[in-house]
């Protein structure tokens, strides 16, 4: 199982093997995570999607799957972007959003990552209310297997801190 770290901040600042972006299925960019990401990586990771939807995601990447590509300019080795799903209150779409966090694991574990950096997936444009996010992502990377040693929670403010903290003294 690997170690749980919590940090509050920018995701792309981060140093480790990988960071995951909350991307969307086109893999083209978009705002939160993903606007950061591509602007502070640069063009080399959007030439990268753009190569992945030709050759193997022509309708895009569904939701809950990962993909890897460079990480252009920032400081980790790859970035693994993931789909997580839009918040329903109508539909429990939770194995989805577990789904994004094994993805992310599996494809590091292809990688050879040691250390991934995780923003809380689904909890800002996609609305995911951001306790249950925290209990879904904690639980889930808990109950993985994997040959990552450390994974690393990087929240954007106070309250998302809080929440992942909670649960991971739950
Ligand atoms: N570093 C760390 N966390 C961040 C950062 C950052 N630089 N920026 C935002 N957050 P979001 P989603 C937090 O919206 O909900 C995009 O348009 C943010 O406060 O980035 O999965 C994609 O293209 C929130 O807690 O991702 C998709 O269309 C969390 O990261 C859609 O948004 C996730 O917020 C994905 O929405």
């Amino acid at each position: 199982m690997p170690r749980i770290t919590l940090v509050l901040g920018d995701i792309t600042a981060e140093e480790a093997d990988a960071v995951v972006n909350a991307a969307n299925s086109s893999l083209l960019g978009g705002g939160g995570v993903d606007g950061a990401i591509h602007r502070r990586g640069g063009p080399e990771i959007l030439a990268a999607c753009e190569d992945l939807r030709r050759s193997h995601y022509g309708k895009g990447l569904a939701t809950g799957r990962a993909v890897a590509t460079t990480a252009g300019r920032l400081p980790a080795e790859h970035v693994i972007h993931t789909v997580g799903p839009v918040w329903s209150r109508d539909e429990d779409r939770s194995e989805l959003l577990a789904s994004c966090y094994r993805e992310s694991l599996r494809i590091a574990d292809e990688l050879g990552a040691r250390s991934v950096a995780f923003p809380a997936i689904s909890t800002g444009i996609y609305g995911w209310p951001m306790d249950d996010g925290a209990r879904i992502a904690v639980e889930t990377v808990r109950s993985v297997r994997t040959e990552v040693e450390e994974v690393r929670f990087v929240l954007f403010d106070e309250r998302a801190y809080a929440a992942f903290a909670a649960a991971v003294d739950a």
